[in-house]
């Protein structure tokens, strides 16, 4: 979960924000269940941008129980909405609970299905995105939200350097220029890949990808 060495992950943590209870209760569920929560470090990079963009609306192409939203929510404005999505309907109704506990369901809409087919329902603009679903379709769901964040609105996409991808591979690709696996080899690596190709050569956006949790890819919209 984390790509950092063990020692700075340990001063980050020294210096960085607690769990409160509830997320100590969701992170220890996600070491009990091998769940890939974004973790406490990214967790706390999603509720300072929220924080820095004083957020009013939030997208998450992939929930699971509420982790990364939980972190947004304390972040966004009181008056903010954050959208959740999840195929899994038992997650999204754990998640729904999590926050109920928390006192934050009421700022937060829970959609099951396929978070691609949920975005065409809401209308930008957001002030965050978050991208955590299926890799191979990172870069579709960008081109889908490009244009709904605001200016000055970021688009935050997980798993850069760690998860289900071969980092060798990625990392000849941007320093060598080396192709990209194909598809029908390694989805996961290739739609990594191409995502930061995307957000990189697109000229309306600053990207810079962060070494935290699994590693972070931040795009802030420019124009
Ligand atoms: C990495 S987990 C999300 C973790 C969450 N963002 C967090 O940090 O707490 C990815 C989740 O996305 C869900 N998912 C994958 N593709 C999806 C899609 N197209 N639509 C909705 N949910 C999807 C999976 O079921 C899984 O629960």
């Amino acid at each position: 979960m984390d790509v950092l060495a063990d020692e700075i992950v340990r001063f980050l943590r020294a210096t960085g924000p607690d769990h409160d209870p509830i997320q100590t209760e969701m992170a220890e569920y996600a070491i009990a269940e091998g769940f890939p929560i974004i973790g406490p470090n990214a967790g706390a990079v999603l509720r300072l941008l929220a924080r820095l963009t004083d957020a009013e609306r939030i997208f998450e192409f992939g929930s699971g129980y509420g982790y990364s939203a939980y972190w947004f929510l304390q972040g966004m404005n009181p008056n903010g909405h954050i959208v959740l999505t999840e195929f899994d309907e038992d997650e999204l109704a754990m998640g729904r609970e999590f926050l109920d506990r928390a006192d934050l369901a009421d700022r937060a809409s829970f959609e099951a299905g396929d978070a691609m087919e949920t975005i065409e329902r809401y209308d930008g603009p957001f002030d965050v995105v978050l991208i955590d679903h299926q890799k191979h379709r990172y870069a579709d769901a960008f081109e889908r939200v490009r244009t709904d964040v605001r200016v000055g609105g970021v688009v935050v996409a997980d798993n850069m350097m760690e998860g289900p991808i071969d980092f060798d591979r990625l990392l000849a690709h941007f320093e060598n220029d080396e192709p990209l696996p194909a598809a029908e080899s390694d989805r996961e690596t290739a739609g990594i890949g191409q995502y930061v190709d995307t957000v990189r050569a697109d000229p309306a956006f600053e990207t810079f990808l962060l070494p935290v949790g699994s590693g972070i890819s931040i795009s802030t919209r420019m124009e």
